[in-house]
């Protein structure tokens, strides 16, 4: 017994090639690198490896950025190859978000904010994978046997390298060094007296407006996937940075839930993995559901999202599967997240379903066994999976054999 579902494969940032900085508690900065860096397996490979040796066959795979560490293409290169060599035949749908680690900075152009992006599109094209979202968004439909979704790729690093000019005033002499520090090319230098470069993430207002018209088109049967680099929402940690956050973050939110209806944001970027919901009250089908993928060292997630008989997406299973400190992955969390409220049955549910509800009402508070619905005549058993998402019902042993299931009607 299985409702129709769709399995999205979730990395978040890899910066090849990954080394763990806290897997060595290193106390002397002059300790031979070849054999500090040989004490303790590298944390990227172990989850590598794990995800090589088990078949979890998702339907798409989405990468979250920050492949590469301070624009270096050729470790973006490798960082591709080897996740070509790890997912194999699984590679057909791939979505790939630009990171702002991704981007070299020395290809800046005052002006043109896109032209960074082209060689790392180059590596992708070269390799026969699906474009990644820079000047426009990308939109890669997936339809399955009772699923339907569409993933929606945005560019949120189109801030990536773009200048803060001092106007009137000269930099804090904190700053000139700063600036020095990262961005040492001789060209730069003899203008940061002017300037500093900041990674301002941003969403292009068009881009937006593109995707918000085409989830616009899309029937609530499809699941709208946006997929970007960094977070929606604040992140929890305070950053201290200039322009840290998604400076459009807040419009992007807007249009979001101004679709009304249930929507998934994946992101990475900020090594944290928080699971985030937003809705407003004028519209009340609007569920923005955020799921933050962590870096690839401490693991990944696996989305299932379920759907309903009637081919509508009913919820999210997030399941984290984590690295642990003895070097194995395991299964450390799974967080269900629904996208309807029990006031919305009639909208996403068959009629057999409703009927279903409709018994399980009668029996008031009581709790009752998984046959006394089939005996009723009722029979379609993935509706109770059904009426649980929706909050109507509890299934007290769902990991149980359904025949054995008890029922309890929701409080
Ligand atoms: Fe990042």
């Amino acid at each position: 017994m299985a409702l129709p579902s769709l399995k999205l494969l979730q990395i978040g940032d890899i910066h090849w090639p990954g080394a763990d900085p806290r897997g060595v508690d290193s106390k002397d900065a002059g300790f031979d690198p070849v054999l500090g860096n040989r004490l303790v397996p590298n944390a990227t490979q172990v989850v590598l490896r794990h995800l090589m040796s088990e078949s979890y066959h998702p339907d798409a795979i989405v990468l979250m950025g920050d492949l590469a560490d301070k624009g270096a293409i050729t470790s973006y290169q490798e960082c591709l190859d080897k996740i070509i060599t790890v997912f194999g035949d699984d590679l057909f749908k791939i979505l790939i978000a630009c990171g702002n680690h991704d981007v070299d900075r020395s290809r800046c152009s005052d002006n043109d904010l896109f032209q960074k992006f082209d060689p790392l599109n180059d590596v992708i094209r070269h390799r026969s994978l699906p474009e990644m979202s820079t000047r426009a968004p990308v939109f890669l439909p997936l339809t399955g046997q009772g699923h339907q979704a569409i993933l929606v790729s945005l560019n949120s690093c189109m801030g990536c390298g773009v200048k803060r000019r001092f106007i009137n005033q000269r930099p804090p002499k904190a700053l000139e060094w700063y600036t020095a520090y990262r961005f040492r090319a001789m060209d730069r230098r003899k203008d940061r007296s002017r300037f500093e470069e900041l990674d301002t993430p941003a969403f292009h207002g068009d881009h937006l407006l593109a995707a918000r018209s085409q989830i616009q088109q899309e029937a609530l049967s499809v699941l709208p996937i946006v997929v970007a680099h960094h977070n929606i929402l604040p992140q929890e940690t305070p950053r201290l940075m200039a322009y840290g956050e998604l400076v459009n973050g807040g419009l992007a939110r807007s249009y979001l839930l101004s679709l009304d209806r249930p929507i998934l944001y994946l992101h990475g970027h900020i090594h944290e993995d928080p699971i985030e919901v937003v809705a407003t009250p004028g519209k009340q089908h609007s569920r923005l559901i955020t799921v933050s993928a962590p870096p690839l060292r401490d693991g990944f997630n696996m989305l299932t999202v379920e759907y309903s008989s009637s081919g509508y997406p009913l919820g999210c299973r997030v399941d984290s599967w984590r690295r642990e400190r003895g070097g194995c992955v395991s299964k450390a969390a799974e967080i269900r997240v629904r996208f309807w409220e029990p006031g919305d049955a009639s909208a996403v549910l068959s009629p057999q379903t409703l009927a279903i509800m409709r018994f399980v009402a009668g029996r008031g508070d009581q709790e009752f066994h998984f046959s006394d619905i089939t005996e009723s005549g009722l029979d379609m058993p993935d509706s109770l999976l059904e009426l649980e998402w929706l909050g109507l019902i509890e299934i007290t042993n769902r990991q149980g054999a359904p025949y054995l299931w008890l029922v309890r009607r929701s409080a």
